[in-house]
């Protein structure tokens, strides 16, 4: 496959359709330090006040806002919204102290586009500071923008080879894996989600305009989460239920068992407070997937379709929230050995501590590909203490029923860094101390 669908427009943009397109390599800056004067005026949008939520009522439609600040990064434990994007960028900082400057610029624009608010007006004759897609003030429409670095960023060109997080290498290929390498890695992957997806194109295009010269697009993929069919957990593109079994995103204790790099640890001490992340693009064959009899599905699987309930429960009416039980099931009789869930989370003393993590995934749809054909499928997407679950469980899942409907075709592994903790914090901080 070629990189066809994210070439053409990352040139387009750069290259002039921006405010701030066209910008020599060191004048990134420029922009990153405007950002700072807009995101410390953010807040308000037409004198409204921004931090009221909409489900406090009466709110304009787009004024929900996910705080920005604090110890972890939102769009971690925030519950999924509706449109996510994955954008992988390589960085092209000429040295260290424009690589700050490149985090210092995303978190200015982070902070504002997060909180929303009316930019500086525009000089006679200059082009507009806003690129106007979210109307005459920018709506926060609870969006989060979540940063994380892949291992690459730590090889010889900033000095950082001392810091990387432990754990943290470039994905290597699994067994059934076609990766193509213009969808995979990437120095920096940059998560944006929120309610609409003109948001989350705003926010793309501004975060680019910024930054020009310091970082450049290497993939990227738009998605959304389906809504729940009838109730309850969204269904993803073979019609299963997709996200029941996860961690309590809400219980602190969980998300530092799980999730959050603990201080005092293996790691490096910057590490702290932020997670592993896995993104991997999925490709579905659903034509295949559509002369499968529903019965098999489900054992493939391991769950039923229409339920989403496991599979001792077999009425239609059976609760999603039922736990899966596999002790009285040695051989496999009612969930498979190779079913996708028994595989992910066997259930047995010697898995246990690699069975889980925090899934945040996300369907994706962008046909034609380039043959011609249906490309629909996952942009998966997971969170976790140690990379090293998530390779286990992946392996495990080599064996998986499943393996001839799904196609690996790209993604990475990154680290997502430790929250920006107040106005005078920004991103990787810790990192380039
Ligand atoms: C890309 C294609 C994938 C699809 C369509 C898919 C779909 C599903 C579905 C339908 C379930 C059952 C309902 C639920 O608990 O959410 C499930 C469970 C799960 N999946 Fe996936 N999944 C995919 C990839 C992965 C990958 C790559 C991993 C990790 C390596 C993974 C890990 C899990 C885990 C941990 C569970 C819960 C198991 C349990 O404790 O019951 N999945 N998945």
């Amino acid at each position: 496959m070629t990189d066809k669908w994210t070439a053409v427009p990352y040139e387009g943009w750069s290259g002039g359709g921006c405010p701030a397109g066209g910008l020599a390599r060191r004048s990134f800056f420029r922009g990153a330090l405007a950002a700072g004067i807009v995101g410390a005026a953010g807040g308000t949008l037409g004198g409204l006040d921004l931090a009221r939520t909409e489900a406090s009522g009466g709110a304009q439609p787009g004024a929900g806002t996910i705080p920005f600040h604090g110890d972890h990064q939102a769009g971690i434990a925030t519950d999924p919204q509706t449109v996510g994007a994955f954008a992988s960028f390589d960085v092209t900082a000429a040295d260290r102290s424009e690589l700050a400057d490149l985090f210092r610029a995303l978190t200015a624009r982070a902070r504002f586009l997060t909180a929303g608010g009316t930019g500086p007006k525009p000089s006679p004759g200059a082009p507009p500071p806003d690129n106007g897609i979210l109307g005459p003030g920018v709506v926060p429409d609870d969006l989060t923008i979540t940063v994380a670095v892949g291992a690459t960023l730590f090889d010889s060109r900033y000095g950082l080879g001392g810091r990387k997080p432990v754990q943290l290498v470039s994905m290597r290929p699994f067994l059934h894996d076609d990766l193509d390498p213009a969808l995979s890695q990437g120095d920096l992957l940059i998560q944006i989600c929120a309610k609409h997806r003109d948001t989350t194109v705003h926010a793309t295009l501004d975060i680019l305009a910024h930054t020009t010269g310091a970082m450049k697009p290497r993939w990227r993929l738009h998605c959304q989460r389906n809504p729940p069919r009838p109730v309850g957990i969204p269904r993803d593109w073979f019609g299963f239920k997709d996200g029941i079994t996860n961690p309590d995103r809400t219980n602190t204790a969980t998300m530092n068992k799980v999730v959050w790099v603990q201080p005092n640890t293996a790691e490096p001490a910057w590490t702290a407070g932020g997670t592993y992340q896995v993104v991997r693009i999925v490709h579905f064959d659903l034509e295949a997937w559509q002369k499968v009899p529903v019965a098999q599905q489900e054992r493939i699987f391991g769950r039923r379709k229409v339920s989403g309930a496991p599979m001792y429960a077999v009425s239609d009416d059976a609760s999603d929230t039922l736990d899966p039980i596999y002790t009285n099931d040695p051989q496999g009789l009612i969930t498979a050995l190779n079913s996708h869930v028994r595989l992910a989370n066997p259930q047995t003393p010697e898995t246990a501590s690699t069975s889980s993590i925090l899934r945040r995934s996300y369907d994706y749809e962008r046909s034609p590909d380039e043959q011609g054909g249906l490309d629909l499928g996952h942009a998966f997407c997971c969170f976790q203490r140690e990379l090293d679950t998530y390779i286990a469980m992946q392996t495990r899942l080599e064996a998986e029923a499943l393996v001839p409907y799904i196609s690996p075709r790209g993604g990475g592994y990154f680290f997502a860094l430790p929250g920006v903790r107040d106005e005078h914090d920004y991103f990787a901080r810790g990192l380039l101390a």
